[in-house]
C-alpha cells in the first residue's frame, strides 16, 4: 500500500491533517455541535479519554481562544492514561477515569464548582474477544457515566460515544432518569459501517436528595442506588418494565455537503507528491520500547 493510500480512502484522515488536527475524530465533536450547539454557554467542560487531544483541540478553538480576551475565558480540562502534549488553553491530567480520585483532581481544577459539559471518547485497547471488548467499552461508558453524575451541574450536557450493540436500549433508558433528553447520534464523519455512535444527553436532573460519591469500595449499583435508575439487579441486566425501557431518537449530524466518510475520493498530483504528515505522533505508543531495543541492538529472538 503506497503512502496516501489511507488519505485516498479517508477523507477526513486527509482533512485533519490539512486543517492540523491530531485525529479525524475532531469532525464528529464539530459536527454534533453544529447539530446541537453544545458549546452555547460553556464556561467549565471536561474532556474525558482525551488523547491525542483532536477533541480538545476543538474545545480550545471554540471555548478558550475565542474568549481569551474575556476576562474569564473557559476552562477545559483533558483527561487520559496517556500523555498528551499540551493544547492551548486546555489542562491535561494523566489519570484513569475508571479511578474515584480522577474526580477530585478535576474539581480542583475548577475550584469546586460544577461543569457544564462533559464529553467522553473513550475507546478501550481491543483484545479481538469480542465479547470482551463489549463489555470493557460499556464499563468505561458507565465509568464515564458516573464521574458525570458527580460533577456535571444540573442541566448540563453530556456526550460520550457508545457502539450500539445488543443491550443498547437499556443504556438509554437508565440515561432517561438522569438527562431530559437522550438522543443518539451518528456525525456524518463516523464511518456508517461501524457501530459507532454518540449520546448526547441533554439536561441534567439529578433525582433530588441522591449524593453520588465514588468509592472504590463501591459496585455500580450501589453507586446508584438512590439514584431513580429502575430496580437494578446488577446494572447490565437491570429490570424494567417494558414501557420504561426507551429507544433513543436516532439523529444522522452533518448535511449531505459533508463528505461521506466511507466513499474513496481521489487525491489531486500535488497531494500525492507531499502527502501530508500527522499533525501529531503518539507521545507514549506501546511500540516505543521495541524500536528503542530494535536500535540498540537488544531485540532478540528467545
Ligand atoms: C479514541 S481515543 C480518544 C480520541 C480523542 N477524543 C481525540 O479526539 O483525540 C480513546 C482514548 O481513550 C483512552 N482511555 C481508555 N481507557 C481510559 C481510562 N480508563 N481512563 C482514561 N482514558 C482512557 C485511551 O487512552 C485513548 O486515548
Amino acid at each position: 500500500m503506497g503512502k496516501s493510500s489511507k488519505d485516498k480512502r479517508d477523507l477526513y484522515y486527509r482533512k485533519a491533517k490539512e486543517e492540523g488536527w491530531r485525529a479525524r475524530s475532531a469532525f464528529k465533536l464539530l459536527q454534533l455541535n453544529d447539530q446541537f450547539q453544545l458549546f452555547d454557554g460553556v464556561r467549565r467542560v471536561v474532556d474525558l479519554c482525551a488523547a491525542p487531544g483532536s477533541w480538545s483541540q476543538v474545545l480550545s478553538r471554540e471555548l478558550y481562544e475565542k474568549q481569551q480576551d474575556t476576562a474569564t475565558p473557559a476552562k477545559i480540562v483533558a483527561v487520559d492514561l496517556q500523555p498528551m502534549s499540551p493544547i492551548n488553553g486546555v489542562t491535561t491530567l494523566q489519570a484513569d477515569i475508571t479511578h474515584p480520585k480522577t474526580l477530585q483532581r478535576i474539581l480542583d481544577e475548577f475550584g469546586g464548582e460544577p461543569a457544564d459539559f462533559v464529553c467522553s471518547d473513550g475507546a478501550p485497547d481491543v483484545t479481538g474477544l469480542h465479547d470482551l471488548d463489549e463489555y470493557i467499552q460499556a464499563q468505561l461508558i458507565l465509568c464515564a457515566l458516573q464521574l458525570t453524575t458527580c460533577m456535571l451541574r444540573a442541566g448540563g450536557t453530556f456526550v460520550a460515544k457508545i457502539f450500539r450493540g445488543r443491550d443498547i436500549d437499556l443504556l438509554y433508558s437508565q440515561l432517561r432518569f438522569l438527562f431530559d433528553r437522550v438522543i443518539c447520534a451518528k456525525p456524518r464523519s463516523s464511518r456508517g459501517t461501524s457501530l459507532e455512535a454518540f449520546i448526547v444527553c441533554i439536561g441534567y436532573k439529578p433525582r433530588p436528595g441522591w449524593q453520588p460519591t465514588l468509592e472504590l469500595s463501591k459496585s455500580t449499583e450501589e453507586f446508584f442506588e438512590g439514584s431513580g435508575i429502575g430496580r437494578a439487579t446488577t446494572l447490565e441486566h437491570l429490570e424494567l418494565p417494558e414501557e420504561e425501557r426507551c429507544v433513543a431518537k436516532f439523529v444522522a449530524c452533518g448535511d449531505l455537503s459533508s463528505y461521506d466518510s466511507d466513499a474513496t475520493y481521489t487525491l489531486d498530483e500535488n497531494y500525492q507528491r507531499i502527502s501530508l504528515d500527522p499533525v501529531q505522533s503518539p507521545t507514549a505508543p506501546p511500540y516505543k520500547k521495541a524500536l528503542e531495543l530494535k536500535r540498540r541492538g537488544e531485540m532478540v529472538r528467545k
